[in-house]
Protein backbone atom coordinates (compact mmCIF):
# COMPACT_ATOMS: atom_id res chain seq x y z
CA UNK A 1 0.00 0.00 0.00
CA UNK A 2 1.32 3.60 -0.47
CA UNK A 3 0.92 6.50 1.70
CA UNK A 4 1.48 10.03 1.52
CA UNK A 5 5.48 10.59 2.08
CA UNK A 6 6.35 13.16 4.65
CA UNK A 7 9.20 15.02 3.45
CA UNK A 8 11.08 15.33 6.98
CA UNK A 9 9.68 11.97 8.60
CA UNK A 10 13.09 11.17 9.64
CA UNK A 11 14.00 14.58 11.36
CA UNK A 12 10.13 14.37 12.73
CA UNK A 13 10.59 11.30 14.26
CA UNK A 14 14.15 12.10 15.61
CA UNK A 15 12.97 15.00 17.46
CA UNK A 16 9.91 13.43 19.03
CA UNK A 17 9.55 12.80 22.57
CA UNK A 18 7.24 10.19 22.00
CA UNK A 19 9.00 7.90 19.04
CA UNK A 20 11.73 5.57 21.14
CA UNK A 21 14.49 5.66 19.03
CA UNK A 22 16.39 2.14 20.27
CA UNK A 23 13.25 -0.03 20.86
CA UNK A 24 15.69 -2.94 20.95
CA UNK A 25 17.15 -1.42 24.16
CA UNK A 26 14.20 -1.39 26.37
CA UNK A 27 13.30 -5.03 25.84
CA UNK A 28 12.75 -6.29 29.36
CA UNK A 29 12.17 -2.81 30.61
CA UNK A 30 9.28 -0.73 29.04
CA UNK A 31 7.78 -0.95 32.43
CA UNK A 32 10.84 2.04 33.15
CA UNK A 33 10.06 3.58 30.23
CA UNK A 34 6.87 4.57 31.22
CA UNK A 35 7.84 4.86 35.05
CA UNK A 36 5.09 2.43 36.24
CA UNK A 37 3.89 -1.28 36.39
CA UNK A 38 0.65 -0.28 34.55
CA UNK A 39 -0.20 -3.02 31.43
CA UNK A 40 1.08 -2.37 28.17
CA UNK A 41 -1.11 -2.78 25.22
CA UNK A 42 0.30 -2.75 21.37
CA UNK A 43 -1.18 -2.12 18.06
CA UNK A 44 0.90 -3.45 15.25
CA UNK A 45 0.66 -1.01 12.39
CA UNK A 46 -0.87 1.84 13.81
CA UNK A 47 -1.14 3.79 10.63
CA UNK A 48 -1.65 7.27 11.35
CA UNK A 49 -2.26 6.54 15.00
CA UNK A 50 -5.28 7.47 15.26
CA UNK A 51 -6.22 4.76 17.54
CA UNK A 52 -4.06 4.03 19.71
CA UNK A 53 -3.74 8.29 20.61
CA UNK A 54 -7.46 8.18 21.50
CA UNK A 55 -6.85 5.16 23.51
CA UNK A 56 -4.16 6.27 25.10
CA UNK A 57 -6.15 9.80 26.07
CA UNK A 58 -9.36 7.68 27.35
CA UNK A 59 -7.36 4.96 29.30
CA UNK A 60 -4.63 6.93 31.15
CA UNK A 61 -3.84 3.92 34.15
CA UNK A 62 -2.59 1.66 30.70
CA UNK A 63 0.48 2.10 28.49
CA UNK A 64 -0.25 1.99 24.96
CA UNK A 65 2.44 1.71 21.91
CA UNK A 66 1.64 2.29 18.62
CA UNK A 67 4.08 0.35 16.27
CA UNK A 68 4.54 1.21 12.40
CA UNK A 69 6.57 0.51 9.58
CA UNK A 70 6.37 3.27 7.43
CA UNK A 71 8.27 6.36 8.46
CA UNK A 72 6.00 8.76 7.14
CA UNK A 73 2.66 7.20 8.62
CA UNK A 74 4.57 7.30 11.87
CA UNK A 75 5.65 11.18 11.18
CA UNK A 76 2.03 11.95 10.55
CA UNK A 77 0.78 10.57 14.09
CA UNK A 78 3.15 12.05 15.54
CA UNK A 79 2.63 15.48 13.64
CA UNK A 80 -0.52 15.23 15.22
CA UNK A 81 0.70 15.17 19.12
CA UNK A 82 1.61 18.69 18.70
CA UNK A 83 2.89 19.64 22.66
CA UNK A 84 0.78 17.47 24.11
CA UNK A 85 2.45 15.34 26.94
CA UNK A 86 0.36 12.20 27.04
CA UNK A 87 2.57 10.07 29.65
CA UNK A 88 0.91 6.96 28.45
CA UNK A 89 2.04 6.47 24.69
CA UNK A 90 4.91 5.60 23.13
CA UNK A 91 5.49 4.97 19.11
CA UNK A 92 7.98 2.97 17.75
CA UNK A 93 8.86 2.79 13.50
CA UNK A 94 9.92 -0.70 13.04
CA UNK A 95 8.57 -3.79 11.08
CA UNK A 96 6.03 -6.08 13.31
CA UNK A 97 8.10 -8.95 12.19
CA UNK A 98 10.77 -7.31 14.78
CA UNK A 99 8.63 -7.45 18.10
CA UNK A 100 10.28 -10.55 20.00
CA UNK A 101 13.61 -8.26 19.77
CA UNK A 102 12.33 -5.30 21.28
CA UNK A 103 10.11 -6.72 24.03
CA UNK A 104 10.25 -9.72 26.14
CA UNK A 105 7.23 -10.85 27.85
CA UNK A 106 5.98 -7.37 29.03
CA UNK A 107 2.66 -7.61 26.82
CA UNK A 108 -1.15 -7.39 27.94
CA UNK A 109 -3.56 -6.84 24.80
CA UNK A 110 -2.03 -6.61 20.91
CA UNK A 111 -4.85 -4.40 18.75
CA UNK A 112 -4.62 -5.11 14.97
CA UNK A 113 -6.74 -2.60 13.72
CA UNK A 114 -7.65 -1.85 9.79
CA UNK A 115 -4.87 -4.41 8.82
CA UNK A 116 -3.73 -5.01 5.10
CA UNK A 117 -5.77 -7.80 3.69
CA UNK A 118 -2.50 -9.42 1.91
CA UNK A 119 -5.29 -10.97 -0.42
CA UNK A 120 -2.94 -13.12 -2.75
CA UNK A 121 -2.37 -16.49 -1.33
CA UNK A 122 1.58 -15.46 -1.98
CA UNK A 123 1.21 -12.42 0.99
CA UNK A 124 -0.68 -14.55 3.20
CA UNK A 125 2.51 -14.95 5.73
CA UNK A 126 2.19 -10.98 5.69
CA UNK A 127 -1.53 -11.29 7.52
CA UNK A 128 -0.87 -9.99 11.44
CA UNK A 129 -2.92 -13.18 11.98
CA UNK A 130 -0.90 -15.87 10.36
CA UNK A 131 0.60 -18.62 12.44
CA UNK A 132 3.75 -17.39 12.01
CA UNK A 133 2.92 -13.89 14.10
CA UNK A 134 0.78 -15.95 16.02
CA UNK A 135 3.88 -17.75 17.28
CA UNK A 136 5.81 -14.23 17.87
CA UNK A 137 2.85 -12.72 19.90
CA UNK A 138 3.43 -15.70 22.20
CA UNK A 139 7.17 -14.48 23.35
CA UNK A 140 5.89 -10.84 23.75
CA UNK A 141 2.72 -11.79 25.74
CA UNK A 142 3.06 -11.23 29.73
CA UNK A 143 1.15 -13.86 30.44
CA UNK A 144 -2.09 -14.98 29.20
CA UNK A 145 -2.60 -13.57 25.49
CA UNK A 146 -5.40 -10.84 24.68
CA UNK A 147 -6.11 -9.94 20.76
CA UNK A 148 -8.33 -7.40 20.03
CA UNK A 149 -8.92 -6.88 15.57
CA UNK A 150 -11.00 -4.72 13.95
CA UNK A 151 -11.46 -4.89 10.03
CA UNK A 152 -13.80 -3.79 7.50
CA UNK A 153 -12.36 -6.72 5.44
CA UNK A 154 -14.30 -10.31 5.66
CA UNK A 155 -12.21 -11.72 3.99
CA UNK A 156 -9.29 -11.11 6.66
CA UNK A 157 -11.78 -11.52 9.11
CA UNK A 158 -12.75 -15.34 8.61
CA UNK A 159 -9.11 -15.97 8.09
CA UNK A 160 -8.59 -14.59 11.33
CA UNK A 161 -11.29 -16.98 13.00
CA UNK A 162 -10.09 -19.87 11.39
CA UNK A 163 -5.69 -19.50 12.33
CA UNK A 164 -6.97 -17.93 15.78
CA UNK A 165 -9.32 -21.16 16.70
CA UNK A 166 -6.33 -23.35 15.19
CA UNK A 167 -4.20 -22.05 17.53
CA UNK A 168 -6.51 -22.28 20.47
CA UNK A 169 -7.57 -18.67 21.39
CA UNK A 170 -10.85 -18.35 22.17
CA UNK A 171 -13.23 -15.39 21.18
CA UNK A 172 -14.80 -13.45 24.51
CA UNK A 173 -16.72 -11.28 21.80
CA UNK A 174 -17.12 -11.57 17.66
CA UNK A 175 -19.16 -8.71 16.00
CA UNK A 176 -20.19 -8.96 12.53
CA UNK A 177 -21.55 -5.29 12.38
CA UNK A 178 -19.81 -3.53 15.20
CA UNK A 179 -20.90 -0.04 14.72
CA UNK A 180 -24.96 -1.71 14.54
CA UNK A 181 -23.60 -4.49 17.89
CA UNK A 182 -26.87 -3.76 20.56
CA UNK A 183 -24.69 -4.74 23.06
CA UNK A 184 -22.81 -1.43 22.56
CA UNK A 185 -19.09 -2.41 22.68
CA UNK A 186 -16.91 -0.18 23.49
CA UNK A 187 -14.71 1.43 20.54
CA UNK A 188 -12.52 4.36 19.01
CA UNK A 189 -13.51 4.50 15.27
CA UNK A 190 -10.83 5.81 13.24
CA UNK A 191 -11.43 8.12 9.99
CA UNK A 192 -11.03 4.99 7.52
CA UNK A 193 -13.51 3.24 9.80
CA UNK A 194 -16.53 5.80 9.95
CA UNK A 195 -16.00 6.17 5.99
CA UNK A 196 -16.46 2.36 6.00
CA UNK A 197 -20.02 2.88 8.40
CA UNK A 198 -21.03 6.12 5.98
CA UNK A 199 -20.61 3.34 3.07
CA UNK A 200 -22.72 1.68 4.70
CA UNK A 201 -19.86 -1.53 5.40
CA UNK A 202 -19.73 -3.29 8.33
CA UNK A 203 -16.86 -3.28 10.67
CA UNK A 204 -15.79 -6.89 11.87
CA UNK A 205 -14.69 -7.12 15.50
CA UNK A 206 -13.25 -9.77 17.84
CA UNK A 207 -11.63 -9.89 21.26
CA UNK A 208 -9.68 -13.33 21.75
CA UNK A 209 -8.11 -15.16 24.42
CA UNK A 210 -5.88 -17.54 25.47
CA UNK A 211 -5.42 -17.53 29.23
CA UNK A 212 -2.77 -19.45 30.71
C1 LIG B 1 -4.35 -0.06 6.50
S1 LIG B 1 -3.26 0.69 7.62
C2 LIG B 1 -4.20 0.76 9.14
C3 LIG B 1 -3.69 1.78 10.07
C4 LIG B 1 -4.38 1.92 11.44
N1 LIG B 1 -4.27 0.72 12.24
C5 LIG B 1 -5.84 2.33 11.31
O1 LIG B 1 -6.71 1.58 11.76
O2 LIG B 1 -6.08 3.41 10.75
C6 LIG B 1 -2.11 -0.63 7.97
C7 LIG B 1 -0.79 -0.12 8.52
O3 LIG B 1 0.03 -1.24 8.88
C8 LIG B 1 1.37 -0.94 8.54
N2 LIG B 1 2.12 -2.20 8.41
C9 LIG B 1 1.99 -3.15 7.46
N3 LIG B 1 2.84 -4.15 7.66
C10 LIG B 1 3.55 -3.83 8.77
C11 LIG B 1 4.59 -4.47 9.49
N4 LIG B 1 5.09 -5.66 9.11
N5 LIG B 1 5.06 -3.88 10.60
C12 LIG B 1 4.57 -2.69 11.03
N6 LIG B 1 3.59 -2.03 10.37
C13 LIG B 1 3.08 -2.58 9.27
C14 LIG B 1 1.26 -0.15 7.25
O4 LIG B 1 2.42 0.61 6.98
C15 LIG B 1 0.02 0.69 7.51
O5 LIG B 1 0.33 1.94 8.06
Amino acid sequence: MEYNVVRDAKKILNDSSYVVKNPNQNKNRWNKVFGNNNPIHLELGMGRGEFIIEMAKKYPKINFIGLELNESQTATAVSKLGNTHINNLKMICADALDIINIFGREIDTIYLTFSEPWPKPIDERKRFTHESFLKLYDRVFKKNKHIILKTDNKGLFQYSLETLSSYWYTFKKISLDLHNDERNISNIPTDWELKCVKDGKPIYYLEARFDE
